[in-house]
């Protein structure tokens, strides 16, 4: 009797050992000849049902009850999660204000005041004061995980707004453009608009009408590079300005550093001339000394070969 229920046992276990080849051994048939897009898309059709971790719903169930489980005290405070609500909104209005001004860059001028907004809620976040119900939120949000978003979020932005340089164009206590930055756009404004008037037809008149207030303009910008206070909106309406003017115009550059520079140039210029000059004036000098005493007779040579040549 015992035999005959082990080898029942072996025979239903080499049955069950052949079926689970064979189905092996199919697959791989399916996968081989039916490499295409649509046969991948059928198989995993078939097998997607029975597979959970094809199922999106049954993984978001899973997290969420994960979620709940936590207990009341590892939770993140309904304060800090306003904190965080906040935070993200002034974030994308901040951002979609970077990429808007993006080009011709108008960054500094555009969005300082979203930049203050989302400046002002991270400082109540990373602050270590305590808000109502006697929480941080700077534990909580800032620095509980490896990956750090917040923070991360923040940072990035940070790095753009101090490789643009506008601080230098904006007062950080009075929350408004500073006042060598509204002056020069008022003195590139002037430029710009004598451009317009004078755009069409003959350039050459507009290059000689609007001199004046290019110079000044570039005058006023190199004091600016001296004093440091450019920042990348400035800096780029400028370059923009030099283009339309050289490149488009076809205007010459009338900086005011050149005029130095032709002076002293033109100075070396002539040097070589002055040397050669001065030297052969010199040289026929001691000639005329050193000559003297022959001169007599050199000279009634002369007069002899003149006469015979007469
Ligand atoms: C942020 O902090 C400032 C002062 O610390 C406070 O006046 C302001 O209400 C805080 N903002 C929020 C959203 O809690
Ligand atoms: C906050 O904590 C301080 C001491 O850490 C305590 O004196 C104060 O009563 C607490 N306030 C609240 C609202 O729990
Ligand atoms: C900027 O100009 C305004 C008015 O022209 C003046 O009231 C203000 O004091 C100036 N600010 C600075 C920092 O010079
Ligand atoms: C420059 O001119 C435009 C109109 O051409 C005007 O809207 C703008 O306010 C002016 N900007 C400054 C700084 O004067
Ligand atoms: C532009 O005007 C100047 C005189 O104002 C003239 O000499 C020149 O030929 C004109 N050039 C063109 C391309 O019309
Ligand atoms: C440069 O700075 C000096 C003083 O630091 C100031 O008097 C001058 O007006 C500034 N120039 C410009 C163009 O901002
Ligand atoms: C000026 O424009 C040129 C050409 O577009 C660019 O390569 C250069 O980086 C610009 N300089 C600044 C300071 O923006
Ligand atoms: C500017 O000058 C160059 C040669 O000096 C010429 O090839 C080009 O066509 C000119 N462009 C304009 C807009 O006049």
């Amino acid at each position: 009797m015992y035999i005959f229920q082990v080898a029942a046992l072996l025979i239903a276990l080499l049955y069950y050992g052949n079926a689970q080849t064979s189905t092996v051994a199919v697959n791989p048939t399916i996968l081989g000849s039916e490499l295409s897009a649509d046969g991948l898309k059928q198989l995993a059709a078939a097998v997607a049902p029975q597979s959970p971790v094809f199922h999106p719903s049954r993984g978001s169930y899973f997290s969420l009850n994960l979620l709940s489980a936590f207990p009341e005290d590892l939770e993140v405070s309904d304060y800090c999660v306003e904190l965080l609500a906040i935070f993200g909104q002034r974030y994308s209005t901040y951002v979609n204000c970077l990429v808007s001004a993006a080009r011709p860059v108008k960054v500094c001028q555009n969005c300082y005041g979203t930049h203050d907004n989302l400046m002002e809620i991270y400082t109540n976040i990373s602050s270590d004061q305590m808000g109502p119900g006697n929480v941080s939120c700077r534990d909580s949000l800032l620095r509980s995980d490896r990956l750090m978003l917040v923070f991360l979020l923040y940072n990035n932005l940070e790095d753009i707004w101090t490789g643009s340089e506008c601080n230098s164009c904006v007062s950080l206590g009075l929350h408004s453009l500073t006042n060598d930055t509204l002056y020069f756009m008022a003195t590139l404004n002037q430029s710009l608009r004598c451009f317009e008037k004078f755009q069409q037809g003959n350039h050459s008149a507009l290059c000689k009408e609007c001199k004046a207030t290019y110079r000044g303009l570039n005058e006023l910008y190199s004091r600016m590079e001296k004093n440091r206070t450019l920042c990348i909106d400035i800096e780029d309406s400028m370059n923009m300005t030099r283009r339309l003017w050289s490149k488009n115009f076809n205007c010459s550059f009338p900086r005011a550093e050149n005029v130095p520079v032709i002076a002293v140039s033109s100075f070396m210029l002539f040097l070589p001339i002055i040397f050669y000059l001065s030297s052969f004036l010199h040289s026929e000098q001691k000639k005329r000394k050193l000559i003297h005493p022959k001169r007599a007779k050199s000279n009634t040579s002369l007069v002899n070969i003149q006469d015979r040549l007469s």
